[in-house]
């Protein structure tokens, strides 16, 4: 039989739904994923965050703060502060569309009240292996366990060996040691290095030779991508994929330089400059 195409051989760009269609609905949220899917996004993107009690949910950031918002099932302090420092009944308490719909009003939308974070569970609960996965272990230091809980899931969910095969899943991280972990526990599994903005392309290069010991591509942000850079990570069959691309004609210089994929809140502007090619 012939062997799975990862979707890197069959699409020629990724087009990476950035905490899902993060542009037009709620960041990490069904519909923000829903949307980039059907925007045309060959994977959603998760950022990994780790409950008090050990569950693995869908969060940019550290805390609460920015985006949750009590309900009416919340107790004082349950929707600020650390995800880590609070159980998942409590988060699971706010809600996560509100602070869109008053950040971005030509966005809202009423059914976006109330929201819910939802667990790294739920989301293969509710796309098994229809889509692919772009997940990062945020802060990684700061949650001990987190990897192992992530490769359990992704066992249970019959996610490894399709990560494996066909980069189902890729596992990306700013944490050097939280991928050496990874590869150390599965070295099958694809892993993506990210780098952040206080880089530049020559500091990345200097790092492509130890990256390519465990990982298969590089996340750099978009303006610290040139061809050099590229042409660097392709020499070591490293794929490059910048965060976070908006806007239709750095999606364009990007692609003419030869990236890989990229990071992108508005999916549907990448997939319109994809057509076009
Ligand atoms: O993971 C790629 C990009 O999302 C990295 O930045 O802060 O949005 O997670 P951040
Ligand atoms: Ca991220």
């Amino acid at each position: 039989a012939e062997a799975a195409k990862k979707p890197a051989e069959t699409a020629p760009v990724l087009n990476v739904g950035h905490r899902g269609a993060s542009g037009y609905a709620p960041e990490h949220t069904i519909p923000a994923y829903d949307l980039a899917l059907k925007m045309g996004a060959d994977y959603i993107e998760q950022d990994l965050q780790l409950t008090k009690d050990g569950v693995l949910v869908a969060l940019h950031d550290e805390t609460l703060d920015r985006t949750a918002r009590p309900t009416a099932e919340s107790a004082p302090g349950d929707c600020t502060g650390l995800v880590r420092e609070k159980t998942l009944a409590q988060i699971k308490t706010c809600d996560v569309g509100s602070w869109f719909n008053e950040t971005y009003p030509q966005y809202a939308k009423p059914e976006y009240v109330g929201l819910r974070i939802p667990t790294l569970e739920e989301v293969f609960q509710r796309y098994r292996k229809s889509t692919n996965y772009y997940i990062e272990t945020k802060s990684p230091e700061s949650a001990p366990g987190m990897e192992e809980e992530l490769l359990r899931l992704m066992d249970e969910y019959g996610l490894t060996k399709p990560a494996a095969d066909r980069w189902q899943v890729l596992i990306q991280s700013f944490s050097p040691a939280s991928l050496q972990k990874v590869h150390a526990l599965d070295p099958s599994l694809p892993l993506i290095q990210l780098f952040s903005g206080a880089e530049t392309s020559q500091t990345i290069q200097a790092r492509l030779d130890a990256t390519a010991a465990y990982a298969v591509g590089i996340g750099p942000s978009k303006g610290d991508v040139d061809k050099p850079l590229v042409d660097a990570a392709h020499a070591r069959c490293l794929d490059v994929h910048p965060y976070t691309v908006n806007e239709t004609p750095e999606m364009e210089k990007l692609i003419s330089i030869g990236v890989d994929g990229m990071f992108t809140n508005f999916p549907d502007r990448l997939e319109a400059v994809l057509d076009k090619e």
